[in-house]
């Protein structure tokens, strides 16, 4: 058993840190934060703000936004700590196998899959619909064989529907493109995010701007039709309301769903590996990305519940269809391209992402070396694990009801948090003399309001998710006691004598 909780010793992650067969450090402060925002405005803010204001939170899901976009940067600057500690690849797996032990780094590693992979196809999924919206005003569609998932998953009667398609097909188109830029190499990823990013930011103020000439007060009354709160324990309301379907409402329930808006800031720190100085450029990067996208998101709420009465609210299109509704049409085309090109840069970010946690995941040989650890001569990146997450997220994105995993990725990337701002407690404890670039400040005020908001937002989510939760983290663990724990590099490490 004292394998599973053995830690990686600080002391090694920093012998590592300056090793050879690194990857290329390209990326300063702005690329970063573009990566940052490049992988923050996506499907949370052009599809879920609908059903949240629709049937989560009415005008106070600008609260909503608020106060998920506060539990972020409560754990950005816990990983902004460690990212500038410990400046590798691996974001919150590495922090969590240098303080809590292999095994919980395995399941964050884990975990993390959930995060990166599964929200990958999450969010090709989303920009399959948006692109048939698009080539639909051109009067231009998909054959309905390739128009969707095979299947879908009903929420309001909890069934499973089958459709007329085969799979998705754009799903399936966007991924694979993805994947060339990726394996194509960091810098391309990166020049390609930064065009992307300037657009869709530009369409988001827009959207402000224009939107914000339509507001009517008075529809932002009631403010909370759905109350405050919205806490379930296990299914069991201990706050607030529960709605038809019978997961819990108000302005936390609202929270705990759009927190996928915010989801992605914290792959900048999957990038440290990557950036020009790191322990000076990642904790910028991850703040000021998560601040610049909290004020925009506020902004698109209030102007978005302003605009049209909550009840109205569309919930596959909410902001194009607010234009529609006020009567200035011309506007969707425009927030479609926006949504496109902010969702397309979602999926680069996060699919970029995912293959450099296998590659931290691999040098600790909890993952087979050759494979996930491989790095192209040319492109230098790790492009095996690269075409692997594409075909995964193809796969997914193509196949599969997607409703389904969204909340999951939701309740993934809250543990993940919380085992971050833990792990930040824990070192500051163990290691206190550490060099620590950036510190988080307040501590352990700031980790301890961090585990609190994500842990009350993970309950806030409708039950199932946490038995899925569960579901996923045991399979993981069977896979570490019969691949990782044997093949740690540890192993080695202690068998030459080291502690
Ligand atoms: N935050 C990302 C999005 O909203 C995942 O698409």
């Amino acid at each position: 058993m004292h394998k599973s909780f053995r830690r990686k010793p600080l002391s090694l992650l920093l012998k590592e840190v300056n090793s050879e067969h690194r990857l290329h450090r390209i990326l300063g402060p702005v690329a970063l934060t573009s990566l940052g925002v490049g992988a923050i405005i996506g499907t949370g803010i052009f599809v879920l703000i609908g059903v949240a204001a629709h049937d989560k939170a009415g005008p106070a899901v600008t609260l909503s936004f608020a106060i998920a976009g506060m539990a972020c940067v409560f754990a950005a600057l816990c990983y902004a700590e460690f990212a500038s500690m410990v400046p590798v690849a691996g974001s919150a797996y590495t922090y969590a196998y240098a303080t809590l032990g292999e095994l919980m780094a395995w399941i964050i590693g884990w975990d993390l899959i959930l995060e990166y992979g599964v929200a990958s196809a999450t969010v090709a999924h989303g920009w399959s619909k948006y692109f048939q919206d698009f080539i639909g005003i051109f009067g231009l569609g998909v054959p309905a064989i390739f128009a969707n998932a095979p299947f879908d998953f009903d929420p309001s009667s909890g069934v499973l529907i089958i459709t007329d398609s085969w799979f998705d097909l754009p799903a399936v188109f966007i991924t694979f493109v993805i994947t060339v830029i990726l394996v194509k190499g960091i810098k391309e990823s990166a020049n390609v995010n930064a065009g992307m990013v300037i657009f869709k930011v530009a369409i988001v103020l827009l959207i402000i701007g224009l939107g914000a000439m339509y507001v009517k007060p008075s529809n932002w009354i009631p403010f909370a039709p759905y109350g405050f709160s919205g806490l379930t324990i296990f299914g069991h309301t201990v706050l607030g309301e529960t709605g038809a379907s019978g997961a819990p409402v108000g302005v936390l329930a609202g929270a705990a769903m759009i927190f996928f808006a915010y989801i992605g800031f914290d792959s900048i720190s999957t990038h440290a590996e990557e950036a020009k100085n790191p322990q000076r450029d990642i904790p910028i990067a991850l703040i000021s990305s998560l601040v610049i996208c909290t004020i925009l998101y506020i902004a698109v709420a209030a102007v978005i519940t302003g605009m049209v009465p909550y009840n109205n609210i569309n919930i596959d299109a909410p902001v194009s269809n607010a234009f529609m509704q006020v009567g200035i049409g011309w506007a969707q085309l425009i927030v479609s391209l926006g949504a496109i090109t902010g969702i397309t840069s979602v999926l680069l970010v996060m699919m970029l992402s995912q293959p450099r946690i296998f590659l931290a995941m691999s040098r600790d040989g909890l993952l087979p070396k050759s494979f996930f650890g491989a790095i192209h001569h040319k492109f230098r990146t790790p492009w095996k694990s690269t075409i692997l997450t594409g075909g995964f997220v193809a796969i997914l994105g193509g196949l599969l009801p997607l409703r389904l995993l969204a909340e999951l990725v939701n309740i993934g990337t809250l543990f993940a948090f919380v085992i971050v701002c833990t792990a930040v407690l824990i070192m500051r404890k163990t290691h206190p003399d550490a060099h620590r670039p950036f510190r988080a400040p307040l501590v352990p005020l700031v980790p301890l309001a961090g585990i609190l908001t994500c842990l009350t937002l993970m309950f806030s989510l409708p039950v199932e998710n946490w038995i899925r939760l569960f579901g996923w983290l045991v399979i993981g663990i069977v896979i570490y006691f019969f691949y990782g724990r044997k093949h740690s590099a540890l192993n080695s490490y202690e068998s030459d004598g080291n502690e």
